[in-house]
């Protein structure tokens, strides 16, 4: 692995360092070797990025993206699938169900550098695209079924450009699901005290109090369901219990929508 430190976006850095150190936890919630592998690689101390608050979000929403998506891979088990935003994240491995299709997109220079990391593997591809532009969906193969995981990548999105992307996305595919992780507008305007972002130059885009207000942007849009992150991480520590009740507006959801 050719990996060095100045090839990874701090952004994502945090994910990555969060999934590495709770796979070698005990009772580990979610194990992401690849993750590890690649944190080792850099050998650097990464302890900055992985505070208690962004640790347990970012096992919550690993947690939560994969159950929603295996939900939907059930009622379409060949549907087209892409990460969009992909970073270094693995979700392929986490709900292949050996029929659907998969890529991970990103923009050229993030894939250049995931292609030192990872290999396209059968029926999980990598590719370059933006989350702004559809000229990359003309080489994906046609499906009645496109379902698109933006896992961390809409909250440092303006209000502008996630309209850009979901009318990307309704252009581009007949039918779909999008599983969008939705930032709070207390941290679109106070983000200087997230606990991890802080420590990058990073800045949040447009924060929702809902994700209905995504459908006056792209009314072809329906709105499916919303889960505050809370939810997950309230399971497992007095913190995290209350958290849900001061943070209970604050932070980050999942929310799902269908067109
Ligand atoms: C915080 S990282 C999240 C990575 C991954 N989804 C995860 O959860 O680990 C944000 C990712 O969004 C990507 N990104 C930013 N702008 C983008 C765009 N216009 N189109 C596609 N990806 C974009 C970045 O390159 C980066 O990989």
């Amino acid at each position: 692995m050719d990996l060095k430190f100045g090839d990874v976006q701090e952004t994502a850095l945090i994910p990555l360092a969060i999934k590495a150190s709770e796979t070698v936890r005990p009772n580990a919630r979610i194990k992401d070797y690849k993750a590890k592998e690649i944190i080792d690689t850099l050998g650097v101390d990464v302890s900055k990025f992985d505070p208690f608050l962004s640790h347990e979000g970012v096992v919550a929403r690993t947690i939560m993206f994969r159950e929603e998506l295996k939900k939907l891979i059930r009622k379409y088990p060949d549907a087209l699938c892409i990460n969009l935003g992909c970073g270094f994240d693995d979700k392929f491995s986490q709900v292949d169900n050996g029929k659907i299709t998969w890529f991970d997109v990103d923009l050229p220079d993030q894939i250049a550098v995931r292609r030192k990391v990872y290999q396209d593997r059968d029926r999980c591809t990598m590719l370059d695209g933006s989350a702004l532009e559809g000229y990359w969906i003309k080489d994906l193969p046609k499906s009645e079924m496109t379902i698109v995981a933006m896992e961390g990548v809409l909250e440092y999105f303006s209000k502008t450009q996630v309209k850009t992307c979901l009318n990307m996305l309704c252009d581009s595919f007949p039918h779909g699901y999008l599983l969008a992780e939705l930032h709070s507008r207390f941290l679109e305007k106070h983000g200087s005290h997230h606990d991890a972002v802080k420590n990058t130059n990073a800045t949040f885009g447009w924060g929702t109090r809902s994700g209905r207000e995504y459908l006056e942007l792209e009314p072809r849009l329906t709105y499916v369901s919303e889960r505050n992150y809370n939810e997950e991480m309230k399971k497992y520590s007095i913190r995290g219990k209350l958290f849900a009740i001061v943070g209970r507006n604050i932070n980050n959801r999942l929310a799902v929508f269908s067109w």
